[in-house]
């Protein structure tokens, strides 16, 4: 029988904690496969003592005998990319054999990463809070149908497409005030694009659904956070993918009837890196210390994420479009220590009280605060403490999905399997 494609995405503003997540239930997997995203994102896995961050390559490398795809929907920088294949071979991890990237997926030139710094400088105030890492314009020319694809660079012609895309882009150059330097990293990339082309390229849609067909179990990654979603996210500072489970079906080439569990990662609390609003964000130095007490920095960028209480409308919001099935909450020995937390259980509009996310985030939408009991050092190998417990089931009968897992550190072991594991055969 077909195998089922399982989702592991953000359910907030993304860095809540999915790669470690990816890491621990990969064994139960085949294939890992990124769906959306590209640079921007930073997966964090620590074990043995080491810290990894990925930004491309799928959080199952480490993990012996997995297959890790980089799909369709995904944009690829061949610098940064090739740069983590190095920062693993140092690590002592050969992912070349395998590492399949998707004929479909589109890349990321230098001059798009110019564009996207011309493009948040001319939006002065208003700016997004961009990676600037070239995300918005990449994903630009590929639905303006001008995009060069990883295909591309198996071609003949390729170096004329190249230049008559970069030719469109210094035209768009014009229209910005902003004069970037691209040309420095040009010799860099296209040496990157020849040391691109020595690996597995495949049309990818092919071979997962022929890896189902023989009963393969597929879990999909997602990058970012259902906030960040393109759609369905805090628009415009959004980022330019489907984050949500829907994107693992155009980012993968797999039909809707193939997606089994959708898990929605979580923080036991809220954070949010770039600009845009944030109803439950902590300004006072209760927000600092979440800030410390998390390490709340963002691993692309270095750059503080901002802090906040749980927001359950939100939430609530994530579990409704992606269809999660599952929670994982991470993080929750941050807030251990604290006398009592709170939670945001609605929003008060105009007067009006609503459960649920609205098409904009006004700046007079007050959240609603519900104080729970905080508790103390989660101790491995012991029970939950029972705070905490009642804090999940508090979030459980609110959003109506069971948390399944609890991350407790930052460590691959320091994980708590609750009920129905994330992953079981
Ligand atoms: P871009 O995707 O780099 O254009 O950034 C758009 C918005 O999404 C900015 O607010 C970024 O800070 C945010 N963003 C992009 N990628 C991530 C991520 O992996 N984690 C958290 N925020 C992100």
């Amino acid at each position: 029988m077909a195998a089922k494609v399982d989702v592991i995405l953000g359910a907030q503003w993304g860095d809540e904690g999915k790669g470690k997540v990816v890491d621990v239930v990969a064994p139960d997997y085949a294939v890992i496969a990124r769906f959306q995203g590209g640079p921007n994102a930073g997966h964090t896995l620590i074990f043995d003592g080491k810290k990894h961050v990925l930004h491309t390559i799928p959080s199952g490398v480490f993990r012996e005998g997995i297959w890790n795809l980089v799909g369709n929907g995904v944009v690829i920088d061949p610098v940064v990319f090739l740069r983590e294949v190095k920062s693993l071979d140092d690590a002592g991890v050969d992912v070349r054999p395998r590492l399949l990237i998707s004929r479909r997926a589109h890349l990321i030139l230098p001059t798009h990463r110019a564009l996207d710094a011309a493009s948040e400088a001319d939006k002065g105030q208003g700016k997004i809070g961009s990676t600037l890492k070239g995300i918005g314009p990449t994903y630009m020319d590929k639905t303006g149908r001008n995009g060069l694809r990883i295909g591309d660079i198996e071609r003949p012609d390729f170096m004329e497409r190249y230049r008559a895309l970069v030719a469109k882009h210094e035209r768009l150059f014009g229209i910005h005030d902003h004069q970037v330097d691209w040309r420095a990293n040009e010799a860099e990339w296209l040496q990157a694009v020849e040391t691109l082309r020595s690996f597995q390229l495949v049309d990818s849609e092919q071979w997962l659904n022929e890896r189902l067909a023989a009963g393969d179990r597929v879990m999909a990654e997602g990058a970012q956070g259902t906030l960040l979603d393109i759609d369905f996210g805090t628009y415009p500072f959004v980022t330019s993918s489907n984050t949500i489970s829907a994107g693992a079906c155009t980012g993968l080439g797999i039909g809707p009837s193939r997606i089994g569990r959708v898990i929605g990662i979580f923080k036991a609390y809220c954070t949010r890196v770039g600009s845009g609003p944030f109803p439950t964000e902590l300004h006072d130095a209760q927000g600092e210390a979440l800030r410390k007490a998390g390490n709340e920095f963002g691993a692309t960028t270095g750059r503080p994420r901002r802090c906040g209480w749980l927001d359950l409308p939100a939430l609530r919001f994530a579990v409704m479009v992606n269809g999660i099935t599952e929670l994982a909450m991470m993080k929750a020995d941050v807030l251990s220590g604290m006398g009592s937390v709170r939670v945001c259980t609605a929003y008060r509009i105009d007067g009006k009280e609503t459960p649920n996310f609205p098409y904009e985030l006004s700046e007079g939408l007050q959240p609603c605060y519900t104080e729970l009991e905080g508790w103390g050092a989660i101790n491995p190998g012991e029970a939950l403490p029972a705070a905490l417990e009642h804090y999940i089931a508090f979030i459980e009968k609110a959003v109506g999905v069971p948390v399944c897992l609890v991350s407790t550190g930052p460590d691959r072991t320091a994980t708590i399997m609750r009920g129905p594991e994330v992953a079981t055969r």
